[in-house]
């Protein structure tokens, strides 16, 4: 029975932009051998479709009847994850400026979200030898039966500073100010926004190295299939 339950354990990450929640996350996952998905990546391509096919991303009647159109295909090795849309590699594009503005408009609407969520389901479902899935409704939404939940955070300030890093040529300013408006945008929205379920684990990232929170995280997650079996 421990084989079973520990080959499958499902290990939820959520928090704001620039808290190490992509790093950690694959790193987790490919030290403990599971599936990971990136689902702001899965946003992101919904949204990269829309300014693609001409859909006005203020629109948000005209995001739900194009939401179910593009087919959204999600790669979950952590080593080298994967994102394309009818049949395209997108993971280059999905990370302009342009789709990082657009993204909390073309998420927060209803029929982008189900139709996401249930693609996040079944992936998760399918992941026999267990998963870690980030994003940011995660735990309360998505996977509210997750084994493991973590909401990690981390100050506006070593976010920017992050993000700045990440992005070659980014002005730090501009950085803080536009995480600052997503991350109030992702929180404020009616549908599962960003939130941290009642049953997470707050860890705080803004001292922490990466590999602090990465030996941190992976601590959690082996406390927890110590505990299920
Ligand atoms: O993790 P990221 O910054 O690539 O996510 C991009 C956007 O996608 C984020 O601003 C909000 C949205 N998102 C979401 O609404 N729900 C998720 N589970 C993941 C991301």
């Amino acid at each position: 029975m421990s084989d079973t339950v520990e080959s499958a354990v499902i290990v939820a990450i959520d928090g704001p932009a620039g808290t190490g929640k992509s790093s950690t996350s694959k790193a987790v996952a490919a030290a403990l051998g599971l599936r990971y998905l990136d689902t702001g990546a899965q946003y992101r391509a919904i949204t990269w479709w829309m300014i693609a096919n001409g859909v006005d991303t203020a629109d948000p009647a005209a995001i739900a009847t194009a939401a179910g159109k593009p087919v959204i295909v999600s790669g979950t090795d952590p080593a080298a994850p994967t994102i394309a849309v009818d049949g395209e590699d997108v993971s280059a594009p999905i990370r302009t400026q342009e789709v990082s503005a657009k993204v909390s408009a073309v998420s927060a609407v209803p029929e982008v979200r189900s139709r996401i969520t249930a693609l996040q389901r079944s992936i998760a479902a399918e992941a026999r030898g267990g998963i870690v899935v980030e994003g940011r409704d995660i735990g309360t939404t998505v996977l509210p039966d997750a084994h493991l939940k973590v909401f990690l955070t981390a100050s506006p300030e070593a976010r920017a500073a992050r993000r700045t890093a990440e992005l070659a040529g980014a002005d730090l300013a501009a950085t803080r100010e536009a995480l600052i408006k997503r991350d109030a945008a992702d929180s404020s929205r009616k549908t599962s926004p960003l939130a941290k379920a009642d049953d997470a684990v707050e860890v705080d990232t803004t001292e922490l190295t990466l590999t602090q929170v990465v030996a941190r995280v992976t601590e959690l997650v082996e406390q927890r299939r110590t505990a299920l079996r």
